[in-house]
């Protein structure tokens, strides 16, 4: 048997993606929907969402978009209905809308932001995984790609809750995985480096020259990653090209972690 070419690779499947309006997660669509799948493009924000998957349609593919905020379950509940009521069935999924904070120290974190970090970049994972994990036993089998990030392995002066939340969404990936392995779940996370995205142009706004220059240089690559980097990985993932791969942390980071 011949296996798929990676171009149709996910060809009768469906995936549904959080943050899917911007950066890496409007990258992961792009690269899904390229690859034969069926996409519904999941963000709180109704006009990105709406031109990602017109813009997935256009290409050939299959999308739907949903507006949706990731820190309610009972929206992230009816966005998984919506797309096995529209496709069929859930495949695959990748958990990626996330939000930074006002870089502080952990003393000087303000409640607010605490609680919008951990409600939208964990509680919004569990969400999600919690519907989509059903849906998927029911269609035999899937794939999840939880979005983390290489502080979700270290600390980052002023990036506390940032941090907290993204060690936690490792946790919680690691436990899925070994819950739904036997029935055909593989749960992974991806964690990236730096990327050039809206969100970290919103994190580093206020930053100099000299910051952003650090920042690149924690990278031995000497550079940042791009969204395709990180959405071409996710792919792999979520790929029968994976199939022994669950509960496992693989990053895209220029080489951030190897060496410190
Ligand atoms: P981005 O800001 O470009 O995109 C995030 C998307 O999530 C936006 O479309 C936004 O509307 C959506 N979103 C935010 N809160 C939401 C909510 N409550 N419900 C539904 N959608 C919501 O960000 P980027 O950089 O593409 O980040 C994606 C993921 O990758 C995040 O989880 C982030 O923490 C992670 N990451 C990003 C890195 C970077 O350097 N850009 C590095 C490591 C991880």
């Amino acid at each position: 048997m011949n296996a798929p070419s990676p171009e149709r690779e996910f060809a009768g499947r469906t995936a549904l993606v959080t943050g899917a309006a911007s950066g890496i997660g409007l990258a992961v669509a792009r690269r899904l929907a390229a690859g034969g799948a069926a996409v519904a493009a999941v963000d709180r924000d109704p006009e990105g969402a709406a031109k990602a998957a017109a813009e997935l349609t256009a290409a050939g593919a299959r999308a739907i978009a949903l507006t949706v905020d990731v820190t309610d379950p009972v929206q992230v509940e009816a966005a998984v209905y919506t797309t096995v009521a529209a496709f069929g069935a859930l495949h695959l999924a990748v958990n990626n809308a996330g939000v930074t904070h006002p870089a502080a120290l952990t003393a000087d974190v303000e409640l607010a932001d605490w609680r919008r970090v951990l409600s939208v970049n964990l509680d919004g994972v569990f969400h999600a995984m919690k519907y989509e994990i059903p849906a998927m036993l029911s269609a035999g089998g899937g794939s999840i790609v939880n979005m983390a990030s290489v502080l979700g392995s270290r600390g980052s002066l002023g990036a506390s809750a940032y941090s907290a939340a993204k060690h936690a969404v490792i946790g919680l990936t690691k436990t899925a995985a070994i819950e739904y392995a036997a029935q055909g779940v593989r749960v992974n996370a991806v964690a990236p480096g730096f990327i050039d995205t809206p969100l970290l142009a919103d994190a580093y706004a206020d930053a100099d020259a000299d910051v952003r220059n650090l920042l690149t240089a924690r990278h031995p690559a000497g550079r940042l990653g791009t969204p395709e980097e990180v959405a071409e990985l996710t792919a792999f993932l979520l790929s029968d090209r994976a199939s022994f791969s669950t509960g496992s942390v693989h990053g895209a980071d220029g080489g951030y972690t190897a060496g410190r």
